[in-house]
């Protein structure tokens, strides 16, 4: 028997982004970033729910056109439950529902933080998936945790942040240094010329494999304004410096509770996902510890930011498992693993 085509919807922040799977091959994925944001420095919730709605119908179609695919060969429709933003969460939702409904299909309700880690799973994500169990550090803009994976449903949270996500952390600190938003992935290619132990940044002390970023925003917000006083363009001359020293200080943290997770439950598949996992010193740092005999998967970068790939992945197994959502399925928020 044929594997099923299976359609993923993903709108759960300022990405819209459709996707089709065949087994566990990708077929299409068409991700639209919303620009609308860019101007005031982070995500303004009202506006997103509009551009999801914008994009929604035109992202679809085209998912289906590049998978070459029909609606009515679909055989479920996997959407992003939750978390997320609530607005956001209830335009793919709405879709979703919608779609199953006049094409008669199964729904298959996805919670986000699953998919980012078994997007790992995707034929093309990886050489090969990662061996259960394995540990995966989920590292974004609105979310950091470590989850140990013992199989597809036996997922547990064993450290997550208390404060600000690492990506939160190099937007909010990358916007003290002036640059735009998202300032991750600007920080990184700035702090390619820049010298890591320029600056020394106080990091958080927090129980187990738990995380805090918010003392570390705070401690880069005063040193700079004591910097400045002495010198008006103190950030603009040492912009490189300051970048790879933030980013260091910002990879180290994430590393260390990973590596102590890791040797205390004696694991030694490490995985990466979300956006930060793009960052090439977090990236550099984990490789480096093939060399202690560790397995490290990182995906290939378009299944690590938000995309609709990754929640039709876990459609696909759930599918398998014949666990559908029904119509009064309802979004959230806040919806743990
Ligand atoms: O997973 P994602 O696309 O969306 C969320 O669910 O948040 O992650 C976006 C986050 C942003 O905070 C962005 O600054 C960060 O990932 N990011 C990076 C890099 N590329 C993206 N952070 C550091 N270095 C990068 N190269
Ligand atoms: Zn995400």
């Amino acid at each position: 028997m044929k594997s099923p085509l299976i359609l993923g919807i993903e709108s759960s922040c300022d990405d819209t982004s459709a996707a089709v799977i065949q087994g566990n091959t990708i077929l299409s994925n068409i991700i639209s970033s919303q620009k609308v944001h860019q101007k005031y420095g982070g995500v303004v919730p009202e506006l997103a729910s509009r551009a999801h709605q914008q994009n929604i119908v035109p992202v679809i179609q085209a998912a289906l056109q590049d998978a070459k695919v029909k609606q009515n060969e679909l055989n479920a429709i996997a959407f992003t439950i939750g978390p997320g933003l609530l607005g956001s969460l209830l335009v793919g939702a709405s879709f979703a529902k919608s779609l199953s409904m006049s094409l008669d299909i199964p729904l298959i309700s996805v919670n986000h933080m699953q998919a980012h880690i078994f997007a790992h799973f995707i034929q093309d994500a990886n050489p090969s998936p990662p061996d259960f169990p394995f540990l995966c550090l989920t590292v974004s803009g609105g979310h950091t945790q470590i989850v140990l994976v013992k199989d597809y449903d036996d997922l547990q949270v064993i450290g997550e942040t208390r404060d600000d996500a690492a990506g939160e952390a190099f937007d909010k600190i990358g916007k003290l240094l002036g640059l735009p938003y998202p300032a991750g992935p600007q920080i990184d290619r700035l702090a390619q010329q820049g010298n890591p132990e320029k600056f020394h940044f106080t990091k958080p002390k927090v129980d187990k494999y738990d995380y805090s970023f918010s003392g570390l925003k705070t401690g880069v917000m005063n040193f700079l304004n004591r910097q400045i006083q002495k010198d008006a363009d103190f950030v603009e001359k040492n912009l490189a410096d300051l970048c790879a020293s933030i980013q260091h200080t910002i990879t180290d943290i994430c590393l260390e509770k990973l590596f102590l997770a890791a040797k205390d439950l004696n694991i030694r598949n490490l995985a990466l996902a979300g956006g930060v996992s793009a960052n090439s010193d977090l990236r550099n740092k984990l490789k480096s510890k093939e060399l202690e005999n560790y397995k490290v998967y990182i995906p290939k970068f378009e299944y690590t930011t938000d995309n609709a790939a990754m929640i039709a992945m876990v459609g696909k197994i759930k599918f398998e498992q014949n666990d559908f959502a029904q119509l009064n399925a309802k979004s959230q928020a806040r919806f743990k693993l």
